[in-house]
């Protein structure tokens, strides 16, 4: 008899052959380090991206039930009528994750007969979200407007743009001027995913929509409060009708435990802190990262706090890794599916929680790494 799971080891050998094999390491992070094996490294792979000091709650009960059923804590409230303001909409909606907010709103929203207009690099929940919706999906060059126009001359019922505001993977801004401009000649709804440039860019960390000055020409908002927040938890903000409709709809909003309130009264604090000071050590941070990679030689394209070193080759970029961490830098590489083949990359997210000597002590290392790979 065959092994029951051989077709299981087959995919892992191949997955290990491509040099695209993932294994979880445990860590503790602290601040501006997370220790590996004993290890304690500077973590330049945070999505803590203010590094707002934590503060202490009081333990309540963790758990009740969904939201619709008894699990709506009184908090919930406060912190959606802030996040509607924040992001200049009428109402908003707490999901457990990030993802979830996608893969609940996208999907409430569009349907078959309808086409989505995505980004070619979109995150995987947006990806993941499209398809469940059942509409027609049509896939955008990188910000390319141009084809984004043509695409949209697409015959469908309703018809929506849906971009990230600073993409994950490369950290660069969407054409979110020209994006919602073409939205609005077009009769084109704009989904804004703010997962990165939420809390981090515009007015008071408004967002990538406040940046540009369209906040009011987005028509929904979805983001993550795992992020420049650095608490947990993701969120849609847009028109009440639209929020009623994912109340009564998104499936990871009705089927799945309300997020315990001691997490949401932890973005609360967060989001009443002083996150100014914050967002400029951050600023601070990024230039000075950013300009010691460019004088080393790195070429960096990026203007924001997650920088990308492209490698290429899958390999090569798994040993830069490796080089990185036996010099006490934690620097994650991003391959294939995260990112298309050969295009892998060290992919650097700059924290308020750094100081100076940590980026300083990097760049060292940063310096010996581009002679040894590039
Ligand atoms: C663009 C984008 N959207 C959504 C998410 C998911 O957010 P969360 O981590 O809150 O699930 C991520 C996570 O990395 C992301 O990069």
């Amino acid at each position: 008899m065959k092994p029951r799971f051989e077709f299981v080891d087959s995919e892992i050998e191949q997955i290990k052959k491509n040099h695209l094999y993932r294994k979880l390491r445990y860590g503790i992070t602290d601040g501006s380090t997370i220790t590996i094996q004993g290890k304690k490294l500077v973590n330049l792979c945070s999505n803590d991206y203010l590094g707002i000091p934590t503060t202490r709650l009081k333990i309540k009960q963790m758990q009740s039930s969904s939201r619709l059923v008894s699990g709506n804590d009184e908090s919930y409230l406060t912190l959606e009528k802030k996040l509607a303001r924040h992001k200049a909409q009428q109402a908003s909606l707490i999901y457990p994750t990030g993802y979830m907010a996608n893969l609940g709103a996208i999907p409430a929203i569009a349907k078959k007969g309808d086409l989505i207009l995505s980004d070619e690099l979109n995150h995987a929940s947006i990806i993941e979200s499209c398809k469940l919706s059942g509409a027609k999906i049509s896939i955008y060059k990188h910000n390319d407007m141009k084809d984004l126009k043509q695409k949209l001359r697409q015959k469908s019922k309703n018809k929506f743009v849906i971009t990230e505001g600073i993409f994950s993977m490369d950290g660069d801004f969407s054409n979110l001027k020209e994006i919602t401009e073409i939205a609005r000649k077009t009769d084109a709804i704009t989904i804004l995913d703010d997962a990165h440039g939420d809390f981090v860019v515009g007015k008071d960390g408004k967002g990538t929509g406040n940046y540009f000055g369209v906040s009011k020409k987005i028509d929904v908002y979805i983001s993550s409060l795992s992020k420049g927040l650095g608490s947990f938890g993701g969120y849609i903000a847009s028109h009440q009708n639209v929020i009623d409709l994912n109340v009564n709809k998104s499936k990871s909003f009705i089927y799945t435990s309300a997020l315990p309130s001691i997490l949401i009264e932890y973005s609360l604090r967060r989001f009443e802190s002083k996150r100014e000071k914050q967002r400029k050590k951050l600023q601070e941070n990024v230039k000075l990262l950013s300009a010691g990679l460019r004088e080393i030689g790195y070429t960096i394209n990026s203007r924001t706090h997650i920088i990308p070193i492209i490698i290429g080759k899958e390999k090569t970029a798994m040993d830069f890794g490796k080089y990185l961490f036996q010099n006490w830098v934690h620097a994650q590489p991003i391959r294939y599916p995260t990112v298309p083949k050969d295009q892998a990359r060290i992919r650097l997210s700059v924290t308020a929680w750094l100081s100076c000597k940590d980026i300083e002590n990097s760049l060292k290392i940063f310096d010996k790494a581009y002679k040894k790979f590039m």
